[in-house]
Order: structure tokens, then sequence, then C-alpha cells
């Protein structure tokens, strides 16, 4: 029996996780497949209802699930509030304390939304590679951290940017062996001409890459990498970084693939995993069945291929997802008018995926 938990979150995250369900569960059923998905609030609805982002039941949920399915969170209704309480704080904590230290981010261009790129055809035409990112380390959870008052009456600002050797190594292991399956290419990037910390982390992954004479180690400043994935984005198969770095450059990789409405993200440690679009909560156009559910079906599909080994079922729901669309439907974000294209919302493109998966 498969154990999900289901956190949908703030803004257009129940629609997009709603859709990425409805497909995963004609999937099961119709693959006789036994699974149980328990629901619970997280974010800014958790903090809503209970004064905290996320509660100690829903981190029992998510402690207990085989895999998480999480929607998105966030919205201005609680931009103000301490950070400790922002409904951000939920997926940093899920993260955090299941330990889900890889971040599996793929970009890739589907041919018939190269239009939706703002690059030129001939630059993005097939794009297609890996961000790996380290997610639970790095300045986002390095101490000390906060706003110190100083004498003079300044304030201080202080986030610390911390690496250990394990963790990189683990976090290189994991981008070896993905580029294993793929190109065989692994591009560490960071910024070790300026900090030490990633200065320790290219040495480290220069150590782990003697295990992987197969695949092919380069190193490239952050810098450089933000401006070369604009340059070149097909130059690119895995790319390796850390926490910040991987937030930064998973939004450029977006733009190169079109739109980040069609990207999905898994966050790993060993099969057990956390599925999310790599997308935000886009308050803006909740609730009006607008939003691009592909990325959420996308990640169950992540989920299929690294929680539970069902390769098949995840390829099924690719595919379906390719041929949808191959025959046009466009949600908003993805729309150019094109011929042959149908403006689509969220709910009738989550229908189109289950109508092809059902051929
Ligand atoms: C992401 C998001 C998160 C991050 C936010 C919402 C905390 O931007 O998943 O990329 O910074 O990691
Ligand atoms: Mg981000």
């Amino acid at each position: 029996m498969i154990k999900l938990a289901l956190f949908a979150g703030d803004g257009i995250g129940s629609e997009v996780a709603g859709e990425a369900v409805n497909v995963l569960k004609f999937l099961f059923d119709s693959n006789s497949v036994r699974y149980e998905i328990e629901e619970d609030l997280v974010g800014g609805a958790s903090y809503d209802e209970y004064k905290k982002p996320i509660t100690e039941k829903a981190l029992k949920l998510a402690k207990d699930a085989d895999a998480v399915i999480f929607g998105a969170v966030g919205g201005p209704k609680w931009e103000s509030l301490p950070i400790e309480l922002r409904p951000e704080k939920a997926l940093l904590t899920l993260r955090y304390d299941l330990e889900l230290y890889a971040n599996l981010r793929p970009a890739r261009i589907y041919d018939e939304l190269i239009d939706a790129s703002p690059l030129k055809k001939e630059v993005v035409q097939g794009t297609d590679m890996m961000i790996v990112r380290e997610l639970t380390g790095g300045i986002y959870f390095g101490q000390p951290r906060g706003v110190f008052d100083l004498d003079d009456g300044q304030k201080k600002g202080v986030n610390t940017l911390v690496y250990t050797t394990k963790e990189i190594e683990r976090i290189a292991k994991i981008a070896f062996e993905i580029a294993r399956k793929r190109r065989k290419k692994v591009l560490s990037v960071d910024k070790a001409n300026v900090l030490e910390c990633t200065e320790l982390w290219r040495n480290v992954v220069a150590g782990v890459a003697k295990d992987y004479k197969d695949v092919e180690l380069t190193n490239m400043y952050v810098d450089n990498c933000s401006m070369q994935l604009i340059r070149q984005p097909k130059s690119f198969d895995v790319i390796v970084t850390t926490n910040m770095f991987g937030d930064i450059l998973s939004d450029e990789s977006s733009m190169v693939a079109g739109s980040i409405g069609m990207l999905p993200s898994a966050s790993l440690n060993g099969k057990k995993g956390m599925y999310e679009p790599i997308h935000g909560s886009a308050p803006d156009i909740a609730g009006l069945n607008k939003a691009n559910p592909l990325a959420a079906i996308l990640s169950v599909a992540m989920m299929l291929r690294y929680s539970f080994d069902m390769d098949n079922l995840a390829e099924k729901i690719e595919n379906a997802v390719e041929r949808v669309i191959k025959n046009g439907y466009r949600t908003a974000d993805i729309y150019s008018n094109a011929a042959g294209t149908k403006l689509t919302g969220t709910k009738e493109m989550g229908m189109a995926v289950i109508e092809e998966l059902k051929k």
C-alpha cells in the first residue's frame, strides 16, 4: 500500500495539485495500484487556521508517508508576518526535517513550446538539462542568522554560508549518478574565486569525480553560468550547485524552457521524496482556472520514477503531456496564438492528460 501525503498549500496550489492527483488516481486505479492519500494544510492556509505555517500533525503526516505531493505556498496576505511564521517556512521545514537534501529540477524545451521562450529558437531548441540543487544546507540554513542590534543604533543582518565535506559529497554523488543515465556531463557551479566555502565545494566535488571516471566534470563560477545558460543552454547536461545558486539558476532555466509552469521538481533523500512544481502560488491568477497544471502533473511522474521505481507509469504521464502539447492545448502561460493551439483552463488541461492516458 502506497501512503501519500498531500499538501496543496495556497493560491493556485490546490488547483494544480488537484489536477496532478486526478491524473495519479486515474493511473493507479487503472493499473490496480493500492494507495491512500491523506491531506493537510500548509503555508498561509495553515497559518489562517492554526497560527503556524506547518503543524506537528502535518509534519508527522509527511514523515510517515512514502512520498509527499506539494502544491505551492505564499501570498501577499502573509508577506508581512515574521519570517518564522511565513508560508515559505512550511516548505523549508519539510525539506529540513525530512532531510530532503537532493533537489532535482529538470528543464527541457518541448519543440512545440519554443515560441513560449523569450529566447531565439536556434538558441533553445534541444535544451535538456537537470539542475541538482543542494537543498538542506548552505546559506538557507547556516548559523548564525538574524538581524542584530549594534551599539551605535544600527542594525546588522547576518546569514551564513556553510557546507561540510559530507554534505557536498552526498549531493555530488547524486549528480554523477544522474549524469551516468544522461549525457555523462556534470558541471559544478560555485563562486570559488571569492567564497572559501565554495572553494571547498569545488575540491570535494573533484574528489567524488574520481569514482566516476566515465563522467566528465567541469566547473564554472555562478555569474558566468547565469550568462552561459542564456547564451548556450543546449550545452548543459547536469548542473550541481549550492542551495541558493540552485534556487536562482533554476528560475533562470525555466525561461529557457518556455515557462515556469512546465517545470517539475523532486526533493529526495533516498526513495523518500517531496514532489512539487517549481513555480509559486501565483495569487494573481488563483481560483481563476488559469494556472498551468503540467508542472504539478510532471512532478507526480517524477514521484513514480524516484520514489516507487514505476518508470513505466512515469513515462506514460510524460508521453501524455507531450501529446497534449502536440495536440495544441495551452494554458495562458504557454499560449502563443500559433495555428492549431487552443487556450485551455487548468481543469481542462488535467482532463486532456487523462484522456491521453486512456488511449
Ligand atoms: C523554490 C522557492 C523556495 C526556495 C521558497 C518559496 C522558499 O523559491 O523552491 O525555489 O527559495 O527554495
Ligand atoms: Mg526558487
